[in-house]
């Protein structure tokens, strides 16, 4: 147990000082708050009112965080479990909640967005501006058919239209489906289709290190022909490359804009009106549509980024280094920071662009207090080597936060040492796309915090473990569960209840949630998150569906059959190795691999391309035909092989083994 008073300087210059300073912080197991930094937000009154009637809680937190049209009399429904809903009798718009309230309030001038743009192009944006853009923009939707319901799709690169779009659509109740930039044009078509989407507004072109892709004519090749959308909308984007545009179907959103009318007043909603709809992967290779309502949703983002982080809306500079097309980006670069009125960065490129301090650059000159990222961000990070953030003065920051995949204690250490000076409390924050906010997680400068683990669950979280056969885990590895409702959660899979039921309460009951993550919990009620139990992979901490990435290679006309599985990679946490059985009499090669890779990255994108490909003549199949997975994962990661006795033909692992062996 420390405080650790580990001074900015050391170890910066000199790597093997550095080296030493985080070899001799290993040792310590926790962390305890620094008497240096003043925590601006009390906590112990939410702890405790949460322990004594988490409804009576989030009923009180719903009223002083959100601003209402009609007040609700109810707090959480439960008589229809799965089928929770919270404040459903209140009417609010999510929009104003972002962004009247606070220019009502005399706030209009305070910028909502620094925008960097990846060659250095500055944008300021305040509430003010994102208000009359966002009344603009819903009019315009309006005027090309869009209701309260339907659905409109977002591709858009990291500029500030994508906050627009977003909060255009809650402002006329219409349901927005955003899809990741970095997924290919086909991931958006299968998403616009299953959805039904009536709009799309993406952009022109999309820059990336230097380089610009003609987003909209890839997106016209695919999603061309589908019949319920009916128009795109398109940004031109920064450095804009002009695009082709259908007439009667496609329209600039500049034209949009200026064509509007200024004024739309916020839509009043109900609190269970849907207002998002996020694909994530499953253990399908079908995305599940998860879907988030209006008031708990930004209830749990707003309270959570202001209770975590310790926000202070009049002082703080806050970053989210996420993209908006993620959970994250959702509710800790959009609709958390707007609702309680902070300053953002929002960053269009990439870390290592311009140079590898870039990220750093930016801290220094927005003056950033608190800066959320990922463990695989800060692995890259280490890599590059400490002179980079040495370069800057990082003495801005405040509270430092991680999200998306467990964090090694050795990058926990090196973000502490490193980029916090050593004064900065990290907060390490474990949620999903399915929990809407985060729900384990330490409090900047309340909670002691230990490297590795998410601490100790939220004010109105339950948590649990449980054994296979369902007994409560006190201490020891268990499935991790959410015994209690809370705002935020997921309401269904859109237009697919049956799959919402079966696979997050049909393992122990239709009031216990199923995370799909193992953890374990330590002798002081701590959890440390161990991982996925179901088929997805997190590479990067970007969720990907093993089947999803098999049916994409399989769909290549000179595969027979493919089973995809997670090898432990030290940067990006898992990698993806595909076995692949070729069709005929084809053998595998370096061409063919680097075709397959391709593939995937046009079906799916880029970051679905498998590390190593290893060709195999035939896959592990237990009797009933079922590819053994576990196995293949033995051979990729090299370890000794499990259980074999219940395959099928136990020769095709010795040929398997022979293989790897020798190819690696
Ligand atoms: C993993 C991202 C350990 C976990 C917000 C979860 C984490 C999945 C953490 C959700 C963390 C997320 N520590 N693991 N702090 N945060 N995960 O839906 O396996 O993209 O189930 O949401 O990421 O990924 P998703």
């Amino acid at each position: 147990m420390t405080d650790t008073g580990v001074s900015v300087s050391t170890g910066l210059e000199n790597v093997a000082d550095l080296e030493a300073t985080l070899e001799s912080l290993l040792s310590v197991e926790r962390f305890d708050p620094s008497a240096a930094f003043t925590r601006r937000l009390p906590m112990d009154a939410d702890r405790a009112a949460a322990e004594a009637d988490p409804n009576a809680f989030w009923a009180r937190k719903a009223e002083e965080l959100l601003t209402w049209h009609t007040p609700f009399t109810q707090v959480l429904d439960d008589s229809n479990p799965p089928f929770y809903t919270w404040f459903a009798d209140g009417m609010l718009n999510l929009s104003e909640n972002c962004l009247d309230r606070h220019v009502a309030a005399g706030r209009g001038e305070r910028v909502a967005f620094h925008w960097h743009g990846e060659e250095g192009e500055r944008r300021t944006v305040t509430y003010a501006d994102l208000l009359a853009d966002t009344q603009r923009l819903a009019n315009g939707l309006r005027s090309l058919g869009v209701r309260a319901g339907d659905v409109v799709g977002i591709f858009l690169p990291m500029i500030p239209e994508v906050a627009v779009a977003m909060l255009a659509c809650a402002r006329i109740g219409a349901v927005h489906n955003v899809v990741f930039g970095g997924f290919a044009p086909s991931a958006v078509r299968e998403r616009m289709e299953v959805s039904d989407a009536k709009v799309l507004i993406t952009v022109d072109g999309a820059r990336r290190k230097g380089r610009t892709a003609p987003v909209k004519a890839a997106v016209d090749a695919e999603l061309g022909d589908l019949p319920a959308l009916g128009h795109i909308v398109v940004v031109s984007g920064p450095g804009g490359t002009g695009a082709p545009m259908t007439a009667g179907r496609d329209v600039w959103y500049h034209e949009l804009l200026a064509t509007a009318a200024p004024d739309c007043p916020p839509e009043p909603l109900s609190a269970e009106h849907p207002l998002f709809i996020l694909y994530s992967s499953g253990s399908t290779a079908k995305p599940k549509g998860i879907l988030h309502t209006t008031a708990g949703y930004l209830l749990g983002a707003t309270y959570t980024h202001r209770a975590v982080f310790d926000i202070d809306p009049d002082t703080d500079v806050y970053w989210c280094s996420a993209d908006v097309g993620w959970i994250t980006g959702h509710s800790y670069i959009v609709y958390g920071p707007l609702s309680n009125g902070v300053t953002s960065v929002m960053y269009e490129g990439a870390p290592d662009y311009p140079d590898y301090d870039i990220w750093w650059r930016l801290i220094e000159e927005y003056k950033v207090t608190v800066f959320y990222t990922a463990p695989t961000a800060i692995r890259t990070c280490i890599k590059w080597g400490a002179r980079y953030p040495g370069r800057h003065d990082l003495s801005s920051l405040r509270v430092l936060g991680t999200v998306g995949e467990p964090i090694n204690p050795k990058a926990w250490l090196w973000y502490h040492v490193v980029i916090g000076g050593g004064r900065c409390p990290i907060v390490d924050t474990w949620w999903q796309t399915e929990t809407g906010s985060a729900l384990i997680s330490p409090l900047a400068g309340v909670t002691s915090t230990k490297p590795g683990s998410a601490t100790l669950p939220l004010p109105g979280i339950s948590p649990a473990l449980l054994s296979e056969d369902g007994e409560p885990v006190t201490e020891g590895t268990g499935i991790l569960v959410i015994t209690k409702p809370w705002p935020s959660m997921l309401r269904t899979l859109y237009k697919d209840d049956e799959r919402f039921v079966k696979t997050y309460f049909s393992r122990f009951g239709p009031s216990t949630y199923v995370v799909g993550d193992a953890a374990r919990l330590d002798a002081d009620g701590y959890f440390w998150i161990i991982g996925r139990i179901d088929d997805v992979i997190n590479v990067s901490g970007h969720r990907l569906s093993t089947a999803e990435v098999e049916s994409a290679i399989v769909a290549h006309e000179a595969v027979a059959e493919a089973a995809v599985v997670a090898q432990y990679d030290e940067q990006t946490g898992q990698a993806i190795v595909a076995f692949v059985t070729l069709a005929g009499d084809r053998s595998g090669d370096e061409a063919t691999e680097a075709e397959l890779r391709e593939h995937v990255a046009r079906r799916i994108g880029k970051l679905a391309r498998p590390r190593r490909i290893i060709w195999a003549d035939d896959l592990p199949k237990t009797r009933s035909g079922k590819i053994m997975r576990r196995l293949l994962r033995d051979i990729a990661e090299g370890r000794e092989l499990g259980d074999v006795t219940t395959l099928r033909d136990p020769a095709v692992m010795a040929a398997l083994t022979a293989k790897v062996g020798t190819a690696r």
